[in-house]
């Protein structure tokens, strides 16, 4: 059958300084996108690169007394190290000083200029450099630029403009006929309202400096490096030089971008490809911001995080795993290195590398290496059944996750799978089967239940961490080449065949043992100090049923958690209730670590009159149990975000 296409983008990145966490961050996300298409069975297009022209590096270049073009294939050179390290699978890098893409410019502002939707004008505003964003007076906050809160300059020069505001009206119907466009749903009403407050025509051409793409018919103009970065999408899906390419790839299925960059892809794109006439991109979804101990990167303050040293250091699985695992697609996230620790620790040597060492150990020591079938006999134990269920139930859920972008909730689910497979080593004690001969046929069930679980898992996180699904892949024995592996083949229970014979376990993630005992005295500083516990408050006063049911307790999922600056008690919690998602500030900064508490499952009251603490609006409260020492959140594992509490 033929393959479906698939085209994934991220932004290309400007190379005016090395890449940090928070870009790799975006690049990650991207690439476990598109490594699960390719799983699933599409014909994938990723599509990476580097915004190279502009006013900021044409400054940069010459404050190192370099070219341009000296001084950024240094840094490019930097960005395609950096994806090899991190097994980034793009297909395609696309460089917009690359003589493929300066055709495509040019071509098209040449089209839409002779459509009469470019004309020439004066230009009299503001300009922030580091952004590239045009601003008029009213939209500067404080005479700084809104996005970034730098220093904004007057430019004052003829330039050519794109008539944004004639496809106002036409883009709102699109953005209105196509709810999937722009995502998550809250970037989408942004730009909504963006639109309605009216679309100024957009300047898109600069005369002060010369690193750019000429205007063709007006070469003391270059085009403004916006309208020449987004370019880049079509430029490397072969709109001019492979047409068949082209046509099988455009429409972009997601342009992957961060929130603050929504708006140039849901407007001014959109808008560019309509004057073409061309199909609109199916998605854009804007990320969250990867901060660092709870503060915006920056190099002033010396926080920036260099992603090479911590691969370096750790290894690639172990920063993807993090930054997938860590971080809710959609919200920002935090960054910090015991978190990054804890996560390896807990969830990649522990939970993952046991399963897989205990497993292969038993298989080594009771069976001198070989997978013997399982005993087809005897009925399926309900101990199994939970197992088996749980494993096809995985293999479902993710993919339907995972089409939903929610990447998050479909590699919880497979650890979810690998808890599971550890209990069940406990629960069926094979070290006991494996010293009565007479359960010979048992004992051979259990360790076929945990390979067969452990092939699903390597198929399932390959996408994810894409070195560890092969390796474990290879300690099973498997002779396909994994990379022929399928979506399907972790979907269908019993595919390792009896007499595979398996490897000597190699452990895959070494625990990292620097600074376990700060770690542990951050994370657990109630169990450090045993206190002498309080007699219990007395009972309050009577309520009728009524007074109670008034009440509205439902089950949330922490989403996201922050410290509140300047209170070091109080953390502002986002929280999915199904139907909604909150912010609401909690007194509990003192007992939890905002990294301990994302994911968890609480119970809270969400018809509580919502009340403003430190001006962020709090919308319900958390509960917990409480006493002058210790707080213990109420939680309510396994249940749906809403689900009702009575
Ligand atoms: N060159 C433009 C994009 C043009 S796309 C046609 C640009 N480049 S950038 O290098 O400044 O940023 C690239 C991407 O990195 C953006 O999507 C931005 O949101 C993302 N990030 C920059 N810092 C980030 C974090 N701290 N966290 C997550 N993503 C971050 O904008």
């Amino acid at each position: 059958m033929e393959k479906k296409p698939f085209f994934i983008s991220t932004p290309i990145y400007y190379p005016s300084d090395s890449l940090h966490i928070g870009h790799a961050y975006c690049t990650t996300l991207a690439d476990t996108i598109a490594r699960y298409k390719r799983l699933a069975g599409y014909d994938v297009f990723f599509l990476t690169g580097s915004d190279e022209h502009g006013q900021k590096i044409e400054r940069k270049a010459q404050e190192n007394g370099v070219t341009p073009l000296e001084y950024v294939d240094k840094i490019v050179a930097s960005f395609q190290n950096l994806w090899q390290k991190l097994n980034i699978s793009n297909d395609d890098f696309i460089r917009t000083t690359s003589a493929r893409h300066h055709a495509v410019v040019q071509d098209i502002f040449q089209k839409i200029y002779d459509k009469g939707d470019i004309y020439k004008s004066a230009y009299e505003g503001w300009y922030c450099t580091p952004c590239e964003t045009f601003w008029v007076e009213r939209q500067l906050n404080d005479g700084t630029c809104p996005d970034c809160g730098r220093p904004v300059e007057k430019v004052q020069e003829e330039s050519y403009f794109f008539r944004l505001s004639k496809y106002q009206d036409r883009l709102l119907q699109y953005i209105e006929d196509n709810p999937e466009f722009i995502q998550p749903v809250s970037r989408r009403n942004e730009m909504v309202n963006f639109i309605k407050g009216g679309l100024d025509d957009l300047c898109v051409s600069r005369t002060t400096f010369d690193w750019g793409i000429p205007v063709p018919f007006d070469p003391k103009h270059v085009v403004y490096v916006w309208f020449d970065a987004l370019t880049n999408y079509i430029t490397a899906a072969g709109y001019l030089d492979d047409k068949e390419k082209f046509s099988r790839y455009w429409p972009a299925d997601i342009h992957l971008v961060g929130k603050e960059i929504v708006r140039f892809h849901s407007i001014i794109w959109p808008i560019i490809l309509m004057a073409l006439g061309l199909e609109l991109p199916k998605m854009v979804y804007g990320h969250g911001w990867l901060v660092v101990e709870g503060d915006k990167m920056s190099k002033s303050k010396g926080n920036v995080i260099d992603p090479v040293a911590l691969i370096d250091e750790f290894g690639a699985d172990a920063i993807r795993y993090f930054l997938l695992r860590e971080i809710t697609l959609g919200m920002d996230g935090n960054f910090s290195r015991d978190a990054l620790i804890n996560r390896i620790n807990a969830d990649l040597a522990n939970d993952l590398g046991n399963l897989l060492h205990r497993t292969l150990n038993m298989i080594g020591r009771f069976n001198g290496g070989v997978i013997e079938s399982p005993d087809a006999c005897q009925p399926v134990d309900p101990i199994d059944e939970t197992l088996i269920s749980l494993a096809n139930n995985t293999a479902m859920e993710y993919e339907k996750l995972m089409e939903k972008m929610d990447l998050n909730g479909a590699i919880k689910s497979v650890w979810v799978l690998i808890s599971r497979a550890n209990k069940y080593i406990d629960e069926t004690g094979p070290w006991a089967l494996a010293k009565d001969p007479a359960k010979k046929e048992r004992l051979n069930t259990v360790l076929y239940n945990l390979v067969e679980t452990l092939r699903i898992v390597a198929i399932l996180i390959s996408p994810f961490v894409p070195l560890t699904g092969p390796k474990i892949w290879e300690q099973l024995g498997l002779g396909l080449p994994f990379a022929s592996t399928t979506l399907q083949d972790a979907q269908q229970w019993g595919g390792i065949p009896a007499g595979t014979v398996v490897s000597k376990p190699v452990p895959i993630f070494p625990r990292i043992e620097e600074k376990s005992d700060e770690i542990e005295a951050s994370a657990l500083p109630a169990k450090k100090q045993p206190k002498v516990e309080a007699s219990p408050a007395p009972v309050g006063p009577e309520v009728t049923i009524d007074e109670f049911a008034k009440m509205d307790f439902r089950v949330a999922k922490v989403l996201a958690a922050e410290k509140v600056k300047g209170a070091d008690k109080l953390l502002t919690l986002t929280v999915d209730l199904g139907s909604e998602q909150r912010t609401i500030v909690s007194g509990i900064a003192k007992h939890y670590t905002p990294e301990e508490l994302v994911g968890q499952t609480v119970v809270m009251i969400v018809n509580l009159k919502p009340a403003k603490i430190r001006g962020i609006e709090s919308r319900g409260m958390v509960l917990a149990a409480s006493n002058d020492e210790k707080l213990a959140l109420v939680t309510a594992s396994g249940m749906l975000p809403g689900s009702k509490v009575k």
